[in-house]
């Protein structure tokens, strides 16, 4: 057989380029793979599902309560743990938070592929876990840290970064797609068999994908993603999939010299730098997991520049903002056609659910007009096409976080309670009595 250096694609003739992924003269012969002596293939026999001893999947808790709640309650032992975010987003500095944190009670080796050792301490100093105990080592090649991990038989093993690994008999650059499964099946294999847990981090691609083989994100247990805006401090860490919990939840953290810290109270976070009484801007509490959060969305509505409108939406999905600007043009009658249109979410945070529909179309409309709405007000509801509010899940819990932040009058749709203490709530059916409520 022949291998493709770079994808792993396998011939039976030598080919001058890769049918799958164009590299040229990218293939080495391999010898032939799966040859198993017969009498070991006759052991192996099927189990009835009954008589299958589980071992118990104990958790160890992190230490950072933040991300215990994303991978479910802590860290299950013999899990392999991948996370991933765009550069300099701050992974290795949460690893090595928690590796901090765990080394107090577990043997924690951190293998860094991408900082030399001084540059970790000097890391880890900023950080404040010089005094802990974890072991480190600055290596790439894959035969070393598997023989170092047999050696010193840790209970937790990072690897920063799985992309930085290298195999040294020369067969494909770190960080290719062949390489990347290759070491991947290696440390999991050995992860399995010694019951280690295992932190990856991964790169990621330009398009946001994480980088290496999509199997990669199969073989392990839980994937991890880092977000947030570089230019601010607030991060998200968001579960994409677990094999041992919901993948619902997000940890919110603060990211400053000392490290990423917890944020108790992201609400409080998120809209404090609100402006008072400034146009285009709407507080909105929405949900993500099992919290309420509020955010703050503003607009920025300026006539159109050039002979096209723009629309730009950080922190919310673009063409979502598209068509939320049509429906105003059609229901409402306005004429957006003529402006530049911004729309924003503060601080960093981004919102996956509809439910701010309602709050981004009135902070549209606030702009426009260039009247502020009431610093008093809270908005949510997700809006149709035919410009009617819908119903959002959770809303009791929405409208309870507005009145714990001191709000005094919600706009909801119609699925809102009707008891209510302390606060008012206004329900609406459509964007237009909305626009009334909010005086615009
Ligand atoms: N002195 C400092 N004060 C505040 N923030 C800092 C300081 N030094 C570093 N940072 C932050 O830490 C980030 C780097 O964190 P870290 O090395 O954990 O990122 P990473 O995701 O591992 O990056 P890479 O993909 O390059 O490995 C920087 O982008 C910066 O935001
Ligand atoms: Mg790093």
């Amino acid at each position: 057989m022949f291998k493709c250096k770079e994808c792993g694609y396998r011939t039976l003739k030598w080919l001058g380029k890769c049918p799958e992924c164009d590299s040229w003269d990218s293939f080495v012969e391999e010898e032939e793979r799966y040859k198993r002596k017969s009498t070991t293939l006759s052991d192996i026999k099927p189990q009835y599902l009954n008589e299958i001893k589980a071992k118990g999947k104990e958790r160890v808790s992190t230490g950072l309560l933040e991300f215990d709640r994303v991978i479910g309650g802590g860290v299950v032992i013999g899990s392999i743990v991948l996370v991933s975010g765009e550069p300099g987003i701050g992974k290795s500095t949460l690893l090595l938070t928690i590796s901090g944190i765990l080394s107090r009670e577990k043997k924690v080796i951190f293998i860094s592929g991408e900082e030399s050792m001084s540059q970790i301490r000097l890391h880890a100093e900023r950080i404040g876990i010089l005094e802990d105990k974890i072991l480190i080592l600055s290596e790439m090649n894959i035969l070393a840290i598997l023989s170092c991990i047999e050696s010193e038989n840790p209970d937790i093993v990072i690897i920063d970064s799985v992309q930085a690994v290298s195999i040294p008999d020369g067969n494909g650059m770190p960080g290719s797609v062949s390489v990347v499964r290759e070491i991947a099946s290696a440390i999991i294999e050995v992860a399995k068999k010694k019951d280690i847990t295992i932190f990856l981090v991964g790169h990621i691609t330009k398009s946001g994908n994480i980088a290496g083989p999509k199997t990669l994100e199969h073989m392990v247990d839980t994937v991890l993603f880092m977000e947030g805006d570089r230019t601010h401090s607030f991060r998200l860490l968001r579960c994409k999939k677990n094999r041992f919990g919901s993948t619902n939840e997000v940890g919110i953290f603060d990211m400053d010299e000392k490290g990423l810290k917890e944020v108790k109270n992201p609400s409080l976070y998120l809209i404090s730098g609100k402006q008072e009484n400034s146009s285009g801007s709407v507080i909105i509490p929405t949900v993500e997991g099992s919290r309420t959060i509020m955010v703050e969305t503003q607009a920025l509505v300026i006539p159109m520049r050039f002979s096209y409108p723009g629309r730009v939406a950080q922190g919310f999905n673009e063409r979502r903002l598209d068509l939320l600007v049509a429906v105003i043009q059609k229901r409402l009658n306005m004429n957006m056609s003529n402006y530049d249109i911004f729309c924003n979410i503060a601080g960093g945070m981004s919102v996956l659910e509809p439910s701010i529909d309602l709050g981004v179309i009135l902070s549209i409309i606030s702009s426009l007009l260039d009247k502020p709405i009431s610093d008093e007000l809270c908005v949510v509801g997700e809006v149709g096409l035919s410009g009617e509010v819908r119903g959002v899940p959770y809303i009791s819990s929405r409208i309870h976080e507005a009145k714990r932040m001191g709000f005094k009058r919600i706009v909801t749709p119609d699925n809102a309670p009707d008891e209510n203490k302390d606060i008012n709530v206004i329900k609406v059916s459509n964007i237009s009595q909305a626009k009334d409520i909010c005086g615009l």
